[in-house]
């Protein structure tokens, strides 16, 4: 039997994530699609995620007679409706008029977590608001760059709280800025007039939300997450950890689970693909704390192959953007379905009943000189 490949549908709709790029390049200001798009310095680390999953192979299994597949996922002690998670991303308002509302009107849609940005630009308490009115049990995280000033830190916490958010993610891979080449040539940096960082604005009445309140600090450490561990009782996830003993130090410190990340390629260049560098710190952390990955992942296969090494979840930042962009709230949702549906494929394929039944032995590594 021959079958011709379909590439795109009749009306040029896009039949996968990676299209989305394209269209939303169209769309967007070339400033903002740079900022959205690039990565630090000579972008290695951008390209390395991607091409690290092209390297690995799937090994299905056959003839199990496991019918259609199950992808909800306990997360946090609590379900959701696969083990694809929204990554935090900066300044919706770029992509489109409806921001963060969008965004997390799609999330809820789609019964998938969205981590709200703390440097989002809409407040966090009407992203909560936009989500529940969509699912009364969307689950909104709250993202959080630990600030020196610890009261604005607690501040920010208490707001999240308030608002319904049901974990805090701290991204620790920021002690600096990264460095981008391209918005250094767009000079861009900070946001247009017009457009704020609402969660910062409205906390600090003197001050108008700008990106520059941001501060960044190399003298954070360990003892700032102790701090807001014992400042809040919800559950708490490091962001950014890619050295297996800053696993373990996170799990030793009570932390709810880690996120391997590069940051997208957007800090550190030339630090190792996230899938490449989630086996060492899951032998690190085994099954202490659930460790979720993102950068990179742009196909359901993608998604299957951080499952089978041993993540708990997945996270996607650009394609949700991208959607954003495109398409406002369809847009999104339109991403994490072809997401889902094509995990529930591979899961098929693979012979899986869920995401608990893929395993190590069903990824290999292509070997170049084979
Ligand atoms: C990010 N990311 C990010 N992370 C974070 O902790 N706080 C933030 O404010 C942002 N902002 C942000 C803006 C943009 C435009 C991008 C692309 C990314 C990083 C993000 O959470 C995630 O780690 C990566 O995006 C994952 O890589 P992919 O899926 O974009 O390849």
């Amino acid at each position: 039997m021959t079958t011709t490949a379909k590439t795109s549908s009749a009306q040029g709709a896009p039949l996968s994530v990676r299209e989305y790029e394209p269209l939303a390049r169209e769309l967007l200001d070339p400033v903002h699609h740079d900022y959205f798009a690039g990565g630090a310095h000579d972008e290695i680390t951008l390209r390395a995620n991607e091409a690290a999953f092209a390297r690995l192979a799937l090994v299905p299994r056959i003839l199990r007679g496991r019918g259609r597949p199950d992808l909800t996922t306990d997360l946090l002690g609590r379900r959701t409706s696969m083990p694809i998670v929204l990554a935090p991303t900066a300044f919706h308002r770029l992509a489109h008029p409806d921001a963060e509302r969008a965004t997390a009107r799609a999330a809820a849609s789609t019964g998938a977590i969205m981590i709200a940005a703390m440097l989002s630009t809409v407040a966090v308490e009407e992203i909560a608001a936009a989500a529940r009115k969509t699912a009364g049990d969307a689950q909104l995280w709250f993202q959080l760059y630990v600030q020196r000033d610890m009261g604005f830190t607690e501040a920010l916490v208490r707001r999240a709280e308030d608002a319904g958010c049901t974990a805090l993610v701290v991204t620790a891979d920021s002690p600096a800025l990264g460095r981008h080449v391209r918005n250094d040539r767009n000079d861009f940096h900070d946001l247009p007039p017009g457009m704020v960082c609402e969660n910062l604005r409205s906390l600090r009445a003197d001050e108008p939300g700008h990106v520059r309140q941001v501060d960044l600090s190399p003298e954070l450490s360990w003892d700032h997450v102790r701090r807001l561990r014992a400042m809040t009782g919800l559950p708490i996830v490091i962001k950014g950890v890619l050295h297996p003993e800053d696993a373990r130090i996170a799990a030793d410190l009570g932390m709810d689970a880690v996120i391997v990340s590069n940051h997208g390629g957007r800090q550190l260049d030339t630090t190792p693909a996230t899938v490449t560098q989630l086996p060492r710190v899951l032998d690190a952390v085994g099954d202490r704390i659930p460790v979720l990955l993102d950068g990179g992942v742009r196909r359901g296969t993608d998604v299957a192959k951080a499952l089978a090494l041993g993540a708990a979840a997945v996270a996607v930042g650009r394609p949700v953007v991208w959607g954003l962009t495109v398409g406002g709230q369809q847009g999104v949702e339109q991403v994490l379905g072809m997401l889902r549906d094509e995990l529930a494929h591979t899961l098929t394929l693979c012979g899986c009943a869920g995401p608990a039944e893929l395993d190590r032995d069903m990824v290999a590594r292509e070997d170049p000189r084979w």
